[in-house]
């Protein structure tokens, strides 16, 4: 198993490039199963849970095929809409593709992706809007069999709490549904846009998406079409997060700074300055900056998938800050872990106060059982004294495309070793 060892204590500087947004990625594949033939999409990182999506796929009869950064999906009318346990545990949001068979062919089977490290993450909301549709639904033998004899039918849909998969999977239920759709308190995150114009590409009727209200009147077909997938924002963030726990001087390019409003005005709070431009932005650098707070909230708020990065920073902050996580009931894991790089955390339920100025992180062989903390374990390594080894980088190469290879062409000292060129520590 890889780990990354890190020489930290080393200012970044210079510039980097943001690859394509996964998490719009994987709910645009899913759209390939909507209409036969060649869909194709540009910008598609290069992914342990795209590679996990092209197997689901190909289960589906679609074949996907890739060259660089483009990927074709060709789809064929689908034998049997069966997503077995074996791929969906691998991957949470193989639930997306749910929606699109059950609108497609009447009928899914779908396994359950089960718990998962960041919380219980239940798919009942996603379940209960398709039954507003129509479909009916039994769960059985770890599986939920959806079926809609005549078809779905458009309805209008209140989110109990507004979710970013819930969203997506009526979306692509709802394009080939009777009638309209009205989604309320929908997700406004830019990857639902995203999946919105490559929907409108191959024909769907779709208006609202970026705001709480979505509708959709639902065509009979759609037709293949062709689409760059958005920067990713998160990757995008946690390379600027890089520049600023460096102490470094770093652009990153290709992004959509507009979709970081968030993190920038947290980061300009705490001191720091930036410079944004149409699709780069750019952080100064600074050898002290101030604690703030920060709460994780739906877009446009603080994204969760930055608070673990955001909370490194705040390790070596001069005061106090106080981190909650609304969205997910168990996204502290890198806490016990920053705490043996020598931070000072105390966490709550779902809150941990992160006490600044207790000197400097010195260097620790660490791990982490999801993507996002093993981010922060990355940027809280190339600020400490020593040598970090995080171990199990499993989990960030589900979201991260090389890196390692990124930070290093900032100047970071930070290599990918196996097993063998490592002891375990
Ligand atoms: N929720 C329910 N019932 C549901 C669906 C969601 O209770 O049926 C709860 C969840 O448990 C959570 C909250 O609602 O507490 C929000 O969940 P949401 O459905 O919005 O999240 P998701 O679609 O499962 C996506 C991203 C996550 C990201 C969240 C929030 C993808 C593939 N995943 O997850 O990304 O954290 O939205 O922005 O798009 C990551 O990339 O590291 C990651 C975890």
């Amino acid at each position: 198993m890889d780990r990354i060892v890190i020489n930290g204590g080393h200012s970044l500087s210079g510039k980097v490039a943001t690859g394509g947004s996964k998490n719009a990625a994987l709910p645009l594949l899913f759209a390939s199963l909507l209409a036969n033939g060649t869909h194709r999409f540009n910008n598609v990182p290069k992914l342990m849970d795209i590679d996990s999506t092209a197997i689901l796929l190909e289960h589906l009869d679609c074949t996907m095929h890739r060259e660089g950064d483009q990927v074709t999906v060709e789809t064929r009318t689908c034998a049997e809409p069966f997503a077995p346990y074996d791929i969906v545990r691998k991957m949470r949001a193989s639930i997306l593709c749910l929606g699109p068979l059950l609108a497609r062919y009447g009928e899914a089977r779908v396994s359950l992706p089960g718990g998962c490290a960041i919380g219980t993450r239940p798919i009942n909301l996603h379940v209960e809007a398709l039954g507003q549709l129509g479909a009916e639904m039994e769960v059985e033998g770890g599986y939920v069999h959806a079926w809609a004899n005549h078809g779905l039918t458009g309805n209008t849909i209140v989110f109990e709490n507004a979710t970013v998969g819930g969203t997506e999977n009526l979306l692509l239920a709802a394009t080939l549904a009777r009638g309209t759709t009205i989604l309320e308190n929908a997700a406004k995150e830019p990857e639902i846009v995203d999946l919105a114009d490559y929907l409108r590409a191959m024909g769907a009727r779709i208006e609202g998406d970026g705001s709480s209200v979505i509708h959709i009147e639902g065509v009979d077909q759609l037709q293949p079409a062709e689409h760059t997938v958005i920067p990713d924002r998160i990757e995008a963030g946690t390379l600027l997060l890089a520049g600023a726990i460096s102490g470094g001087d770093v652009t990153v390019t290709q992004c959509v700074p507009g979709h970081l409003d968030a993190l920038l005005k947290r980061l300009s709070d705490c001191g720091f300055e930036l410079e944004t431009g149409p699709d780069w932005m750019r952080i100064m650098p600074r050898s002290e900056w101030g604690a703030v707070d920060i709460s994780t909230e739906p877009y446009p708020g603080f994204p969760t998938d930055l608070q673990a990065q955001f909370m490194a920073l705040m390790t070596l902050a001069q005061g106090t800050s106080v981190i909650t996580e609304r969205i997910f009931e168990n996204r502290f894991m890198h806490v016990q872990e920053l705490a043996r790089m020598g931070a000072n955390i105390t966490p709550k339920t779902q809150v941990a106060i992160v006490r600044g100025d207790s000197g400097a992180l010195s260097g620790a062989p660490v791990m982490a059982t999801d993507l996002r903390a093993s981010a922060s374990l990355v940027l809280a390594g190339l600020a400490a004294e020593n040598e970090t080894v995080v171990n199990r980088i499993y989990h960030l190469d589900r979201g991260y495309e090389r890196l390692e290879e990124k930070l290093k062409t900032l100047g970071a000292q930070i290599e990918r070793r196996s097993e063998s060129e490592h002891p375990v520590s």
